[in-house]
């Protein structure tokens, strides 16, 4: 062969060889694994309250189960966790009548309730009701002195079913109000729930964080007869979701006790 013709030959096989290779060291790098990618945690969702029939809404940062969440449960079943509990931030009403032959615990309630209590009395003033402060926070000894005495005169079946015995009562946690008018009618009797105030109260408290507590229809649930004045203050958001599902608060603890668990998962408690 000739000279050239070798080297043509040489450059050939090193072509061959050279493409061999790079398909060798291609699928080596085929089979290598691919080292997975790295990923940042998943976003955990904030916690949520589902109530049939009501929007969503987000879960309040709170110990449910502590006398001062705006969230507690107290009925029959569930007393407060301190029967003795006395809000921190008690202070007197002024923002409407009360009665003045009352002690000043019963013309106060929880600082935290305040600026929803004048916003709703304002709009009822405006609406023409002249609502009054009946009775606001109450303590276990004030509770036992009027369970005591319900009880004494009706006996102590019909006192439980519309008096609260003492460390049962929503108005130890300073949150609860009972309403009447200036004018004193249908004080603490069934008949207020029929008066414009009653009805207006009762469709429109929950718009400023309020929950008519004891409806006529859900005296079997909640345990005590319909008290159309007893108004009790959890915040607009579940004050709306309770409207909007129908349910009590009683009926409302399984989906709070949910999102506590949430809360306590995500450690935002
Ligand atoms: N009247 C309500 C049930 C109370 O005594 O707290
Ligand atoms: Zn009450």
């Amino acid at each position: 062969m000739k000279k050239r013709a070798w080297i043509y030959l040489a450059i050939g096989f090193l072509g061959i060889g050279i493409g061999v290779l790079a398909i060798v060291l291609r699928s080596e790098q085929a089979a290598r694994p691919i080292p997975p990618e790295p990923t940042s945690p998943k976003p955990q969702q904030a916690p949520k309250v589902s109530l049939p029939g009501a929007s969503p809404i987000e879960a309040i940062h709170e110990d449910y189960n502590q006398p001062s969440s705006l969230w507690v449960v107290v009925n029959k079943q569930f007393a407060l966790a301190d029967e003795q509990y006395r809000p921190s931030d008690l202070e007197l009403v002024t923002t409407l009548p009360t009665r003045p032959e009352k002690t000043s615990d019963e013309q106060s309630l929880r600082q935290v309730a305040l600026p929803a209590l004048d916003q709703l009395v304002g709009a009822a003033n405006a609406a023409g009701h002249n609502l009054l402060l009946g009775s606001g926070f109450r303590g276990y000894d004030l509770q036992a002195q009027y369970f005591n005495n319900y009880a004494a005169h009706a006996g102590e079946a019909a006192a439980s079913q519309f008096s609260a015995r003492p460390g049962q009562s929503e108005h130890q946690t300073g949150l609860a109000v009972d309403f009447g008018l200036v004018s004193g009618e249908c004080y603490l009797e069934t008949c207020f729930g029929d008066l414009p105030a009653g009805q207006w109260l009762a469709q429109h408290a929950h718009t400023y964080g309020f929950i008519l507590r004891y409806p006529a229809d859900k005296t079997e649930i909640t345990g005590y007869q319909y008290e159309p004045w007893h108004f009790r203050y959890v915040g607009v958001s579940l004050a709306t979701a309770l409207y909007t599902s129908g349910l009590t608060l009683d009926q409302a603890q399984p989906y709070l006790k949910t999102a506590l668990e949430q809360l306590r998962l995500q450690q935002l408690i």
